[in-house]
């Protein structure tokens, strides 16, 4: 089935072995929307995220894409129109062009360009000697971890998700950079959730998912949660 890009959580809770990581997690994202998630290491926030495309299956509570419940859509099809960045990045010694194109090999050359200019990684790879098709690791070519990390999302833009999830995947990227790509994200037809560290990347997103100890303690807008979350001004301040 076709995804539209619309999720909704409602009191969902999961457990990695017995271990309470998710309590009743409610939310609503529309498509197209950019969903910020923020919270403490252990807080949730990957968990939370893997249950979308079924990489966990939730304990209690009902998921659902586009009205329906998440059961509904096999594993193979959610996989095919989500793509999720993890949080530790995995590239291979072939060439760029086969590194973003990784999972879609049929890819056209034009939609590997287009999806390294929407990832903000175009213009340092037409510097590398040999372009596109430079092998990583040879010639002395070393990325660093900002590149590395746009160019897996630049695999993950190839497949044109209908979700996007990046968890923490854009750490090493300067303030500047990390909103082109966010602002060049806004023009997909794609519901994108971003786990970012730094605030500055949350202040644009639509909503801010705040978590705690695998609750959702708040949730809003960055301004919403300056005037009604303590804990975010907190974290804010900080
Ligand atoms: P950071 O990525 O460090 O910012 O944390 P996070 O917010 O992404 O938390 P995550 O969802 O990874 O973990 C939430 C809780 O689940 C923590 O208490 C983890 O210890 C626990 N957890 C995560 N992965 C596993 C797992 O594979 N097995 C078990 N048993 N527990 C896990
Ligand atoms: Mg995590």
């Amino acid at each position: 089935q076709e995804l539209k890009g619309e999720v909704r959580f409602e009191r969902v809770s999961f457990f990695h072995s017995d271990h309470p990581v998710l309590h009743n997690v409610s939310f609503h994202a529309q498509p197209g929307q950019t969903i910020g998630l923020l919270g403490e290491t252990g807080a949730g926030k990957t968990s939370l995220l893997h249950l979308i495309p079924r990489l966990y299956e939730k304990h209690s509570g009902e998921i659902y894409l586009d009205d329906n419940p998440i059961e509904v859509f096999d594993t193979k099809s959610l996989r095919k129109q989500i793509s999720l960045v993890p949080q530790d990045v995995h590239l291979f010694s072939g060439s760029v062009r086969s590194n973003i194109a990784w999972g879609k090999e049929n890819a056209k050359m034009s939609e590997v360009v287009e999806a390294a200019k929407q990832a903000q990684i175009h213009s340092f790879i037409k510097t590398l000697p040999d372009g596109y098709d430079t092998v990583l690791g040879q010639k002395g070519v070393t990325f660093s971890g900002g590149q590395k990390q746009r160019l897996s999302i630049a695999r993950a833009l190839v497949r044109k998700p209908k979700i996007l999830i990046l968890d923490d995947s854009t750490s090493a990227l300067d303030a500047y950079t990390e909103m082109k790509l966010l602002n060049s994200l806004k023009t997909q037809q794609c519901t994108v959730f971003i786990v970012a560290q730094k605030i500055s990347s949350l202040k644009e997103a639509n909503q801010i998912l705040l978590l705690h100890q695998g609750k959702l303690i708040a949730q809003g807008s960055h301004e919403e949660l300056l005037n009604e979350s303590p804990y975010y001004r907190e974290v804010f301040q900080s």
